[in-house]
């Protein structure tokens, strides 16, 4: 089998083909590594798995690549790495397994290729390559995988549920090669994960998160999100998405389904963007829906408040979901905080004054704020859209003239509040911040200009209002 190669890659294979005669252990290209060469797409690990000891195995290659390299190695997996330049080589003995219960941990047997091809997850992903040189190169296929891979499906090689009931891991695994890779999954698997989607709750939650990351930097993350929603892990992994599914009618009045609406949003902003953050901001900009919905007598359905609400929920759902929880926490809640704030500049008559504030409160944020925004219009009425864009079209132009000329975006205060403690000899304390306040919603209001000079003849005129006078 031909598969596209770089020089160093081949010169591995042949150093571990090497090493296993020396040893005696008959040894196989496995797993991700042949998947991803077969689709061309880019790999850097390389899986190995041979009959026999894998820990051994990976100390003969390292002695014949460099002896100074590290193998680090875990007794009692049976598997160890290599990092040789910038390839990662992981080898392990071919093994059958059966898992207890409760635990992902299984119990592991020494058994042959086949055996440990039946024990991995999709048939797309048990295909080896032998490096034995009796059939260098041949591929070992006995489930058709490189049908499914032709065929662009998802398949378990065992009976799915009892894959699945195996590692329960790989039902994330199956929908987020789905989302990845395009492929379908076939409807017995699809039908297992529905039937077994309970059991993802012996997954630790950074694996769970994991596997979510690698759906939302898919190309289209709703093929992904969909099939968690429709497999029934949605509702138990990230309860608070599956609370948007659904239109309610009231005097023949619906609204729309906010987890399809959230969805094409995630899909739009993925076409501009590969930033996991900005693509969170965009699954989460709505999440304050479910909580604000009421239906208004004579007017139809709001959501009163939903930025509000769901900038409070995006930490709680981030620390839930074991994701970071600082800058790129804060990042997505801002974004969601704001997330009506240029359409509503997009209205008639919009002062300077408005367009200040928001300079003021995105900040650097702003043109991820404007393409959130941008993604948000998922209207199917076409000149609905077109209309849309060209007012934010003006909004940005109406931002860029503003921060020309008052260049409020990374604003510092031409005051300081150490310049204020030392004009009325003041400690620090709440009348220091009043007056910083004071001369920010100044500049902001437009009042005074944002300049050292104005400002500070405003502190004085406020410091006479309440009594103050410079020590100086
Ligand atoms: N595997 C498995 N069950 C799992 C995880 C992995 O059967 N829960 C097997 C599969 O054969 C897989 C191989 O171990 O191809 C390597 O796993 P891993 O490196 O985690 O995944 P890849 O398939 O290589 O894909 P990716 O690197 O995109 O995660």
């Amino acid at each position: 089998m031909q598969i596209p190669c770089t020089a160093r890659e081949k010169e591995l294979f042949k150093c571990v083909a090497q090493a296993a005669r020396r040893i005696g252990v008959p040894c196989y290209l496995i797993g991700g590594f042949v998947r991803d060469k077969l689709l061309n797409r880019n790999t850097k690990d390389m899986d190995i798995v041979c009959v026999g000891d894998g820990i051994a195995l990976a100390h003969e290659v390292a002695a014949l690549l460099d002896p100074s390299l590290k193998v680090n190695f875990f007794k009692t997996f049976g598997t160890a790495q290599i990092r040789y330049k910038d390839v990662e080589i992981e080898f392990v003995g071919a093994r059958k397994e059966s898992y207890r219960e409760h635990s992902r941990n299984p119990e592991v047997a020494p058994g042959s290729l086949e055996d440990d091809q039946l024990r991995r997850d999709f048939t797309i992903n048990a295909l080896a390559i032998s490096l034995n040189e009796a059939d260098y190169g041949q591929l070992l296929d006995p489930f058709s995988g490189l049908q499914d891979l032709e065929d662009k499906l998802i398949r378990t090689p065992l009976d799915p549920a009892q894959t699945f009931s195996d590692d329960p891991l790989r039902m994330m695994r199956a929908i987020r090669f789905a989302s990845q890779l395009h492929f379908r999954i076939v409807p017995e698997t699809f039908q297992a994960i529905k039937e077994n989607a309970g059991r993802i709750r012996i997954i630790s939650q950074e694996r769970i998160t994991d596997e979510l990351n690698k759906i939302m930097l898919s190309s289209k993350p709703s093929v992904g999100l969909d099939l968690l929603y429709q497999s029934g892990l949605l509702k138990i992994i990230f309860p608070q998405m599956t609370d948007l599914v659904g239109v309610e009618m009231v005097e023949g009045k619906g609204h729309k389904d906010n987890f399809y609406h959230t969805l094409q949003v995630v899909d739009n902003i993925s076409r501009h963007t590969r930033d996991l953050w900005l693509r969170w901001a965009a699954l989460l900009h709505d999440i304050g829906k479910p909580a604000t919905k009421r239906f208004e007598e004579g007017h139809g359905w709001t959501f009163h408040g939903h930025d509000a609400v769901g900038g409070k929920m995006v930490s709680r759902i981030f620390a839930r979901l074991k994701l970071p929880q600082h800058d790129k926490m804060r990042f997505v809640r801002k974004l969601v905080e704001l997330h009506l704030r240029p359409i509503s500049l997009t209205k008639e008559n919009i002062t300077d004054s408005a367009i200040r504030r928001l300079l003021f409160d995105a900040g650097d944020d702003l043109e991820a704020l404007m393409m959130l925004c941008e993604a948000d219009i998922t209207s199917k009425n076409k000149a609905k859209v077109k209309r849309y864009l060209e007012n934010f079209e003006m909004v940005r132009e109406r931002l860029k003239e503003v921060e020309e000329s008052d260049r409020i975006r990374n604003w510092q205060p031409p005051v300081t509040g150490e310049m204020i403690m030392e004009t009325f000899g003041l400690k620090p304390g709440r009348m220091v911040g009043e007056m910083k306040n004071a001369i920010r919603e100044a500049i902001l209001d437009g009042e005074i200009p944002n300049s050292y000079e104005a400002a500070y003849q405003y502190m004085l005129q406020k410091a006479k209002e309440l009594d103050l006078t410079p020590v100086k």
